[in-house]
């Protein structure tokens, strides 16, 4: 039995809170529940996959990930979601289901069991911001880094490991964040490579993951506008 609810009145909420089974967490009103395991399990496993792996949405189970956005920047996202994205605001101010303790909950332990500090030295890697770069640029940085899976003009190539890179209805679903988050860090569920394996030993500068991002993005065929997300801080 679904023991979780959301936005429902008080009593409403008492009333199923008493149907469900015995675990005392269970009588708890939803904003009260403080578990990780349960929170996350609720509220990003359908996306983001059990255990923070294998959803359609990116892994968060990523210790290169989660070093690339930091606790804080990871925190607001939780809070303000994408826009123009299935990705919700989860707090309340922001129209979502959770108290700023049960987002820190969530911030503090994704960052705790997930990230590998050790692994890697966040010096050396692109920022997670950065502004579109220049899309001609971009279409030679692709050939180098990229088209040996997705083909030259990154529609794919038939018999080999990546599908189309430019799909308008994929680059419709995603924010230009996204675009550049998975060109920097990849899909480590996915053995998509992230900026410093695309080709060994020689890993993306800066520059190019902001081409690249900018010749992604320009495949976009909205109307008016190739940009999608704008920023997800307040
Ligand atoms: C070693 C092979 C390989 C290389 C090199 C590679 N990719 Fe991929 N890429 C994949 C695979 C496998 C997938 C997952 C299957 C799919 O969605 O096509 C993928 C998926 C993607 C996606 C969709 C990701 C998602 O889950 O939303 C994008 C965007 C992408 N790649 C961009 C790039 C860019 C840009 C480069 C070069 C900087 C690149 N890829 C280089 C293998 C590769
Ligand atoms: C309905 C699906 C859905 C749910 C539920 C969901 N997410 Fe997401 N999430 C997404 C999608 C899709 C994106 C990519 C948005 C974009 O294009 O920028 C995303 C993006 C993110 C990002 C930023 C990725 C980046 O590029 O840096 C973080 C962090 C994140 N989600 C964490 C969470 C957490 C934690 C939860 C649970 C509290 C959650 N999400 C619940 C779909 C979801």
């Amino acid at each position: 039995m679904i023991c979780w609810i959301r936005s429902l009145s008080v009593t409403a909420a008492m009333m199923m809170l008493v149907a469900c089974g015995d675990r005392p967490e269970q009588y708890m009103l939803p904003d009260q529940v403080m578990t990780f395991g349960t929170l996350y399990k609720d509220n990003c496993a359908g996306c983001h996959g059990q255990n923070g792996r294998y959803g359609a949405a990116r892994p968060l189970n990523d210790g290169l990930y989660l070093g690339l956005i930091g606790k804080e920047r990871l925190r607001k996202v939780i809070a303000n979601g994408v826009s123009g994205t299935t990705m919700p605001p989860f707090a309340q101010d922001q129209g979502g289901t959770l108290t700023d303790r049960q987002i820190s909950v969530l911030a503090d332990e994704i960052e705790k069991r997930w990230a590998l500090p050790q692994e890697f030295d966040a010096a050396t890697m692109p920022a997670y911001d950065g502004t579109l770069g220049n899309a001609t640029a971009g279409a030679t940085t692709f050939r180098q880094y990229c088209a040996g899976c997705h083909g030259p003009d990154g529609t794919g190539v038939s018999g080999h490991r990546g599908g189309s890179a430019v799909d308008p209805a994929y680059l419709a679903l995603v924010s230009d964040q996204y675009l550049r988050t998975t060109v920097i860090a990849g899909r480590s569920d996915e053995a998509i490579p992230n900026w410093r394996t695309y080709v060994p030993g020689h890993e993306m500068n800066p520059q190019e993951v902001s081409d690249i991002v900018a010749w992604l993005a320009a495949h976009r065929t909205f109307p008016d506008n190739r940009t999608k997300g704008g920023s997800n801080l307040p």
